[in-house]
């Protein structure tokens, strides 16, 4: 069984709603191959992935993909290897160029956006960490830092300033004037996060940024990461494969096979109703009481019922089952302040009979 640390949204940091979405992905296609442009808007859009490598020597990475990430939301996308997910990262700021579909950050069309829009959105508006960190071998880790700010056009002592400040942040601040292979690959990484970082972007993508990393340092970073999401409020597109990171980190999760989203929700609604076996198989291994909260699992109260015990309506089934165990009236699940629903002993046991089946 995995066990699941608290997930993002139990730790309950504000999503801003009020607003438009701070990126909109509607309809993205990436198809490779020569005869790319003729298929989607055909019938044959429809075939599965094998049939079109067969019939057109093609291969659809990204499906009609469509998704809002709203400001200060963590969006994760994960799937198996092959499923499509770097492809849909890299087209989001055109690294990668979409077959077909609109993409909009911050209010900017970007699929209509020419070459020095583009570099603009790419120096200031998103910054990307990925999975091999991509420093630069000959130059100190400040420098690194410092880079992005450089190609900006930033002036040397205030880049080195405010590189500084970064990595401060991520506790690197003795090791500034290392180089990077004298460090060790967490810490590497911590330089490819302040670096990323350190330009202030508006939205952070990250492809797989810890799966080089062993499991204990692993945790290390993602708690990093929680906790820079939480001071510094980014927006973050988070790609992985490995499903308890995607539950600690995500807001909503996307899960793509073969190119396409197959469910887009809350760790949630991934681990309470899988919508197929394909999601089911990855959410099989985790405890469905570490991640369910109350809102999951509660009903409306009865008369009489409104004045047992209370507890947020964010708290997992986990951590609600002592005080629902002690009392003898149903818990009461508190949202902004009100009663919104009761949580009693049988609903517990359902929730975690759930589990291992
Ligand atoms: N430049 C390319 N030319 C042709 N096919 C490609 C190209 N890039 C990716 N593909 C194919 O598109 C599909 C999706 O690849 P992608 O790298 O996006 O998957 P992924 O989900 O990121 O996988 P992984 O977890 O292994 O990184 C794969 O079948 C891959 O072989
Ligand atoms: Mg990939």
């Amino acid at each position: 069984m995995t066990a699941v640390a608290e997930t993002s949204a139990s730790l309950g940091h504000a999503i801003d709603r009020s607003s438009d979405p701070l990126i909109r992905v509607e309809g993205v296609w990436k198809i490779f191959g020569r005869n790319a442009s003729r298929i989607v808007g055909t019938p044959d859009a429809d075939l599965s992935r094998s049939e079109l490598r067969e019939k057109h020597d093609c291969v659809a990475a990204v499906r009609n993909v469509s998704f809002d990430v709203w400001p200060r939301e963590v969006f994760v996308v994960m799937g198996l290897s092959g499923s499509g997910k770097s492809t849909l990262v890299r087209t989001l700021i055109r690294l990668i160029e979409p077959t077909a579909g609109r993409v909009e950050i911050d209010g900017g069309d970007i699929t209509a956006a020419n070459q020095t829009q583009l570099r603009e959105l790419r120096r200031h508006t998103s910054s990307m960490v990925f999975q091999h960190f991509g420093l630069l071998a000959h130059r100190r880790v400040i420098d690194n830092v410092a880079f992005g700010l450089e190609i900006q056009g930033m002036p040397k002592a205030e880049r080195l300033r405010r590189a500084e400040d970064v990595l401060k942040l991520v506790g690197l601040e003795d090791v500034a004037n290392s180089f990077p292979d004298q460090l060790s690959g967490g810490m590497q990484q911590r330089v490819g996060l302040a670096r990323a970082f350190a330009v202030e972007p508006k939205v952070m993508l990250y492809d797989e940024p810890f799966s080089a990393l062993d499991p204990l340092i692993r945790r290390d970073m993602q708690d990093e990461v929680i906790r820079l999401q939480h001071e510094t409020g980014k927006t973050m597109v988070f790609i992985t494969h490995d499903l308890p990171e995607a539950l600690r980190l995500g807001d909503r999760i996307a899960i793509m096979r073969d190119g396409a989203i197959v469910q887009l929700g809350t760790p949630e609604e991934l681990v309470g109703s899988p919508a197929d076996d394909y999601v089911a198989n990855f959410v099989r291994d985790i405890p469905r009481s570490h991640v369910l909260t109350l809102r999951w699992i509660m009903r409306d109260p009865r008369s009489g019922e409104e004045d047992g015990p209370q507890l947020d309506i964010r708290t997992t089934v986990r951590n609600a089952v002592p005080l629902i165990v002690q009392s003898v009236k149903p818990v009461c699940a508190v949202e902004a302040g009100r009663v919104v629903g009761v949580v009693d002993k049988e609903a517990v046991l359902n929730a975690i009979a759930g589990e291992n089946s």
